[in-house]
């Protein structure tokens, strides 16, 4: 038996965005009205529909539940609060723990608000100061309800495609981009305005604004309530390389530049690391691999190098994201069972994990791809918003309710 610690975390994760519906107050809204991204309007209607998904998370085993809190609800204006906001993301936290499923709140997975967008977004040197603050107020409101907190849901991804790629707000565009292109953001609306060099620019500014917001709201935070755990959420690459030591070579640069840089800058300010993990790229490879359909490798063993990675900061890590679109749901059942392994090898060697978070719990809005890809345990019809579980989250089930995998597994 492939035994977990007890106390082990599991479950699935969501984002407002991608699941809540009608959240028309943020730049993605403005953007879809615009033509540039997919329409996501009512959507899973999780907003009015989380108790019923909470009763399948627990039907399901789950013991904890990560999910995002709408910047755009809270603040819907500059320094203005809405309590009644604030009074729906306490019921939700509440439903959770009726269940007796652990809330990890993210305080901000992409969608700002449209009046922080208005006035630059993260490309302002204000915008650090300004997300603390609001990061601190949530904190301040639901910290006695919620222990677990993380400040921004991958900042690589959301600087590279809204700043190198032109996929996603503000559809900046550094064209160079598409040559070291690895993955599919759904590349649909093309940012003809802002070609050239200056996105680069912008995006190095960026991504230091971010590690500065995290630092700054890691503080206000903690001050506020020095108990809690606040986590930043990293996506990782696995770059990896054959024997050819220039492709080994690329690798290191590749995993310095798209995991270090930031996790340097922020390592002095975590209580643990949330790891969101889906594909991997080895330089000089000719092997093939069955695809999700995302068209990403079927590479679920990365998991365990990519935490290896996260540890160097010495600091507890938790999946908070791992999974894969099959909307025939029929690779996920295999895929979760080999990233649980991976998961258990990386603890057996010594690695603090404490918890796994499988993406996500209903299928949901894949931003620039709109609802086509279905990530979810939970299929959900767009028509009637009628759930249907599918047949790999019984899988789930089964190895959470031993706590780990039987060997032959
Ligand atoms: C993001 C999710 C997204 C998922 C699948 C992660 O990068 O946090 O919002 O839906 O990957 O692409």
């Amino acid at each position: 038996m492939k035994q977990f610690p007890e106390g082990f975390y599991w479950g699935a994760a969501t984002a407002s965005y991608q699941v809540e519906g009608w959240n028309e107050n943020t730049d993605w809204a403005q953007a879809a009205k615009a033509g540039k991204v997919p329409l996501a309007g009512r959507l899973a209607d999780h907003y009015h529909r989380y108790e019923e998904d909470f009763d399948i998370a627990k039907e399901l085993g789950h013991n904890a539940h990560r999910f995002s809190i709408e910047w755009a609800r809270i603040e819907p204006e500059e320094g203005k609060w809405d309590f009644t906001e604030v009074e729906h993301y306490r019921h939700v936290i509440k439903a959770l723990r009726k269940r007796n499923i652990e809330p990890f709140i993210t305080l901000w997975h992409f969608t700002l608000p449209q009046w922080f967008a208005d006035r630059g977004g993260f490309e302002r040197a204000d915008a650090p100061q300004l997300f603390a603050r609001y990061c601190a107020f949530v904190v301040k409101q639901l910290g006695d309800e919620c222990h677990f907190f993380s400040t921004i849901n991958e900042p690589n991804v959301y600087g590279s495609n809204g700043w190198l790629r032109g996929s996603w707000p503000p559809f900046k565009r550094f064209a160079a981009t598409d040559l070291v292109s690895i993955t599919n953001s759904g590349r649909i609306y093309e940012a003809k305005s802002h070609k050239g060099v200056k996105p680069l620019f912008l995006y190095l500014r960026v991504m230091r604004h971010l590690a500065n917001a995290h630092n700054a709201a890691y503080t206000a935070c903690k001050t506020e309530r020095p108990d809690i755990d606040m986590s930043v959420v990293k996506h990782v690459i696995y770059f990896h390389a054959n024997w050819n030591p220039l492709n080994k070579v690329k690798a290191w640069v590749a995993n310095y530049c798209w995991t270090h840089i930031f996790m340097r800058r922020v390592h002095n300010h975590l209580d643990s690391v949330g790891l969101n993990y889906y594909f991997h790229k080895k330089f000089g490879d000719h092997a093939t691999y069955e695809k999700t359909d995302m068209d990403w490798d079927i590479y679920p063993q990365g998991i365990y190098p990519a935490l290896r990675m996260l540890w160097k900061y010495k600091k507890p890590l938790f999946v908070s994201e791992a999974g894969l679109a099959d909307a025939a749901d029929q690779y996920r059942a295999a895929y979760i069972t080999e990233q649980v392994r991976a998961t258990h090898e990386a603890i057996a060697s010594g690695i603090d994990v404490r918890g796994h978070m499988y993406w996500s719990l209903l299928d949901n809005y894949e931003w620039a791809l709109g609802t086509t890809k279905r990530f979810g345990l939970v299929a959900v019809n767009y028509e009637t918003l009628e759930r249907t579980i599918r047949p790999s989250a019984w899988e789930y089930k089964k190895i959470i309710e031993q706590n780990g995998l039987e060997e032959s597994e």
